[in-house]
C-alpha cells in the first residue's frame, strides 16, 4: 500500500496510540506531582476511545499506509483488559509490528497474558538503578528492583525488549555507566534519551540536557562501540553495538540532532484526537467523527487531509523561546 504523504513528502508509517492519560508514576520530567496531584482532572471513562473505536481507527490508518503500532499512555497497563485490544490489533491486515511502551511496574501481572495475546515487543522506561535516584525521579519512591525483576520475567517469556533512560544533567548522569554495564551483561538494548521540553510543566532548559555526544564519549571511555545501520527509514534511535558481545545501545537525539525530516509518526490520544507532532498544541477530533456516525470513508478522508497539510518539525525549530512560550500538549496525554 502506497502511504499518504505530508507537505514535506513524509509518509505516514507509525501510529502511537495512547490508551489512558493516567499513570502510577509521577516522573519529575513528565507528570510532576505538584501539578498532577489529587485534584488533577484526568479524562472520564466515557471520554476514552473504546477498544472497538481504537481498532476501527487503526484499520483506517493501516489502509493509509501505517505499518507499525505502538501502545502508550500515561501508563498503558493501567487500562483494563489491554490484552483484548492487543488481540484485535494483531488481526489488522498491513500491520507488521506492535510495541508497547511501559514503566514496567505492572508487567509482573500482565506480561504473560500480553504475550499470549500476540504482543512481542516491549520498551521499558527505567532512568536509574540506584534506588534513591530512581525513587526521586519516578516521584513515587518505587524501587528499581521491581522493574528489573519484571524485565527478567518478560525476557524469559520471550519478549524482545529495549530499556529507555531519560538523562538529565545533575540528576542521573552518574547512572549512565552503571545502567550501560547492567544491560550490556544481560543482552538488552539500552537507549539514552535526551531530555525534551514536552508539555509545559517540566522546567526544561538546554543546560539540563545531556547530549548524545557527551553520553557517547563517556561510553567510549569504557567500551568499544561500532555504529549499526538503520533498519528502516525514519528510525528514531541512532544505534551502536558493543564490539565484544554485539549487544546494542541507542541514542534518541531529539535535541542535539533532530530527526523531523524523516518523521513518519502520527499520534492518537486516549480521547481520540489525532496529533501530527509530539509538540503540537492541538489535535483533530476523530472520536467526534466516529460517535456522530460518519462512515469509514469519511473518516479516512479526514485523516488524509490532516496528514496532507502536515508541516510539523518542532525539534528542528526548538529554542529556549519556543520551549517556554509555545503551548504544547502534555507528554503523559499523548504518550511520547
Ligand atoms: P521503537 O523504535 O519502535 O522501539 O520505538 P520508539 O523508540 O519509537 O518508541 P518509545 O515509546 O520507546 O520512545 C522512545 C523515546 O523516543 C521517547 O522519549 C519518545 O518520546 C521519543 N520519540 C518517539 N517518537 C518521537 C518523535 O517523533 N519525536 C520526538 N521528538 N521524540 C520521539
Ligand atoms: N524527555 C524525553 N523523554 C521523555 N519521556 C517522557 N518524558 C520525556 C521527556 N521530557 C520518555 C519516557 C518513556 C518514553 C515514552 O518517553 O521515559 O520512556
Ligand atoms: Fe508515567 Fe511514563 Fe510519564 Fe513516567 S514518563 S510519569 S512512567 S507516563
Ligand atoms: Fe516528528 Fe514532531 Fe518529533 Fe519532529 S518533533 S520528530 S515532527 S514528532
Amino acid at each position: 500500500m502506497e502511504a499518504i504523504v505530508d507537505k514535506f513528502g513524509r509518509p505516514i508509517r507509525d501510529l502511537r496510540i495512547s490508551v489512558t492519560d493516567r499513570c502510577n508514576f509521577r516522573c519529575t520530567y513528565c507528570m510532576p506531582k505538584e501539578i498532577f496531584g489529587d485534584n488533577y482532572a484526568f479524562l472520564p471513562k466515557d471520554a476514552l476511545l473504546t477498544f472497538e473505536e481504537i481498532s476501527l481507527l487503526a484499520n483506517i490508518f493501516a489502509n493509509l499506509g501505517v505499518k507499525k503500532l505502538r501502545l502508550t499512555g500515561g501508563e498503558p497497563l493501567l487500562r483494563s483488559q489491554l490484552p483484548d485490544l492487543v488481540r484485535k490489533l494483531t488481526d489488522i491486515e498491513g500491520i507488521d509490528d506492535i510495541g508497547l511502551t511501559t514503566n514496567g511496574v505492572l508487567l509482573g501481572r500482565y506480561a504473560k497474558e500480553l504475550y499470549e495475546a500476540g504482543l512481542r515487543r516491549l520498551n521499558i522506561s527505567l532512568d536509574a538503578i540506584d534506588p534513591f535516584v530512581f525513587g526521586e525521579m519516578n516521584g513515587r519512591g518505587t524501587n528499581p528492583q521491581i522493574i528489573l525483576k519484571n524485565i527478567e520475567l518478560a525476557k524469559k517469556i520471550g519478549f524482545q525488549m529495549k530499556v529507555n533512560m531519560v538523562v538529565q544533567k545533575g540528576v542521573n548522569e552518574h547512572e549512565i555507566l552503571p545502567m550501560a554495564m547492567h544491560f550490556k551483561e544481560r543482552g538488552i538494548t539500552l537507549r539514552f534519551i535526551e531530555f525534551m521540553d514536552v508539555g509545559n510543566d517540566n522546567a526544561w532548559s538546554f543546560d539540563k540536557v545531556v547530549s548524545k555526544k557527551e553520553i557517547y564519549e563517556l561510553l567510549r571511555s569504557e567500551f568499544d562501540l561500532e555504529p549499526v545501520d538503520p533498519d528502516y527509514f525514519g528510525e528514531v534511535a541512532q544505534r551502536y553495538r558493543y564490539k565484544d558481545n554485539g549487544v546494542e545501545v541507542g541514542f534518541i537525539t531529539s535535541v542535539s540532532e533532530s530527526f523531523c525530516s524523516s518523521c513518519t509518526r502520527a499520534r492518537l490520544s486516549s480521547d481520540g484526537k489525532l496529533y501530527t507532532c509530539l509538540f503540537a498544541s492541538s489535535g483533530f477530533d476523530l472520536r467526534e467523527l466516529i460517535r456522530s456516525g460518519k462512515s469509514e470513508e469519511e473518516i479516512m478522508e479526514a485523516v488524509t487531509s490532516v496528514w496532507a497539510q502536515r508541516t510539523d518539525r518542532y525539534s528542528d525549530e526548538r529554542t529556549e523561546q519556543t520551549a517556554k512560550n509555545r503551548k504544547k500538549i502534555n507528554m503523559s496525554y499523548i504518550g511520547g
